[in-house]
């Protein structure tokens, strides 16, 4: 999979999205399960520039295609938020970029890894800490593409499936990045690799833990991954991570969701 940055930033626009019709919603509201599922989603695509400013200060920030993608990315990210923040207002619920990016600045993903900082961080340098954080980011737009699609599927609504379709293929640009990234910082490196296992199985839980209340992260995975065609999504994400250069084994998903009680 090559990945194409110069392409990525001059082809990038804002999601398309205020040409549907959402008046549908006014006589069809969406049920309260897919309102919370949808207000999780959205805080969690506003909370993105958390995820820059960790780059910022990271070794990442010295890679120029790096730095370059995730401004655009973080760009991309912010408008998946506004149009999930419209269908949210049409039922009443209000969540604003100003009010979510004031409480969160504090979180983010470098705070996940805290708990392995002193042992682990001090020894991720360079090349090595920006291999980490492409695999990490693979799982994330996976999770997170992943996720639209299984509530595209569950919810018989045109207008959200179409919104929802169009977001997922711009997190599938996303997961394009991070995966070319993943594979060729890993290959022929076994320091970044054990590394970087070490990493994503002592730190890394399903997208919006951490930041979110335990109970909404238990919603949210339960009301799109149970079942069969849920948990098909989940193992599908792993078999594409085990594949990069020493990942084979890592079930990550799919045991975070065993571990939290989701019904396969
Ligand atoms: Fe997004
Ligand atoms: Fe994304």
């Amino acid at each position: 999979m090559a990945f194409d940055i110069d392409r990525y930033t001059q082809a990038a626009t804002p999601v398309t999205w205020e040409d549907l019709d959402y008046e549908v919603f006014r006589g069809h509201p969406l049920p309260p399960d897919t309102l919370r599922t949808l207000r999780y989603m959205c805080e969690i695509e506003f909370h993105t520039v958390c995820y820059l400013r960790d780059m910022l200060v990271s070794p990442s920030r010295k890679d120029p295609e790096v730095g370059t993608f995730m401004t655009t990315w973080n760009w991309e990210e912010i408008w998946h938020g506004e149009a999930l923040a419209h269908v949210l207002s049409l039922h009443g619920i209000t969540v604003t970029y100003d009010q979510l990016k004031a409480k969160r600045m504090k979180l983010g993903w470098r705070d996940r890894l805290s708990p392995v900082k002193q042992s682990l961080l001090s020894n991720i340098v360079g090349i090595d800490f920006v291999a980490v954080h492409m695999l990490w980011g693979s799982i994330n737009e996976r999770s997170t593409a992943a996720a639209y699609k299984r509530l595209a599927a569950l919810e018989d609504s045109p207008v959200l499936g179409d919104l929802l379709r169009r977001i997922a293929s711009q997190e599938a640009k996303h997961i394009a990045f991070y995966t070319t990234q993943a594979r060729a910082r890993l290959q022929d490196n076994p320091r970044a690799q054990k590394l970087a296992r070490l990493a994503l199985r002592t730190a890394w839980q399903p997208v919006g833990s951490g930041v979110s209340p335990e109970a909404e992260v238990d919603h949210v995975l339960r009301h799109l991954f149970s079942g069969p065609e849920g948990r098909k999504e989940i193992l599908a994400i792993d078999r594409h991570i085990a594949k990069l250069p020493g990942m084979a084994g890592l079930n990550l998903v799919a045991e975070a969701l065993d571990s939290r009680g989701v019904p396969a």
